[in-house]
């Protein structure tokens, strides 16, 4: 099956954001990825709700959010409000994780769990059943344009056994340095949802990229 493609807006022209999320509705993308950062979970701030509001006057596809922040439950209802269809919280930032992806759920959308580079899939065994993504971290959050972990693909072997041997329906999301050297690889491993920032925002055609990224199967 072709991959989930979702380009991360992070690497977008902020400066022209219809134009880039029109040349997105236009490409084969299938997702939105948009990176919520607080300068507490992670060492950098993004952008916040006014954006992920413009973004979805615009937008024909999902809005899958990745929130990097500290105490998410303050915000999931505003950004299911601004348009969310998934949003992710991180494991390490949630001590009441379960709580959090109830709330998600309540509010109508699809809950994703992030999962950094350090952390063991371990911590995942008693909520996986309750989830529809895993937003598998292959570089340390908080910035785009890093290089791809290596040991992303034993996490991701290990990801796919729970998954199967919980009967969870969750997705494999990476996110994180993917590019043509290791997509392909990715998918083989068992990556369902690739996020892409700067390899497809810095390429000469970001929608020809897209194509090629959702023509690895
Ligand atoms: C990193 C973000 C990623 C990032 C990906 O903290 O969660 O989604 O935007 O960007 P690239 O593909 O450039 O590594
Ligand atoms: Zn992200």
């Amino acid at each position: 099956m072709s991959p989930i493609i979702a380009p991360s807006l992070l690497a977008a022209d902020f400066a022209n954001l219809e134009s880039e999320v029109t040349m997105l509705n236009q490409s084969q993308a299938d997702w939105l990825h948009i990176d919520i950062m607080d300068g507490r979970f992670v060492p950098n701030i993004s952008f916040g709700l006014p954006v992920v509001e413009a973004i979805n006057r615009h937008a024909k596809k999902p809005l899958d959010v990745h929130l990097m922040i500290v105490q998410p439950e303050n915000y999931v209802e505003a950004f299911a409000k601004a348009g969310a269809s998934i949003i992710s919280v991180h494991v390490e930032a949630c001590p009441h994780l379960h709580r959090n992806i109830q709330q998600i759920k309540a509010l109508g959308c699809k809950a994703g769990v992030g999962i950094n580079p350090h952390t063991p899939i371990d911590t995942l065994q008693d909520i996986i059943q309750d989830i529809d993504l895993v937003c598998m971290m292959s570089v340390n959050p908080g910035f785009g344009g890093q290089k791809f972990i290596e040991n992303t693909y034993s996490k991701i072997g290990q990801l796919k056994e729970l998954i199967s041997k919980k009967s969870s329906k969750a997705l494999i999301e990476i996110d994180g340095g993917v590019n043509q050297d290791n997509a392909k690889k990715l998918i083989d491993a068992g990556a369902q949802v690739l996020v892409a920032g700067n390899f497809v925002f810095s390429s000469k055609d970001p929608s020809a990229t897209i194509r090629g990224l959702k023509s690895l199967a």
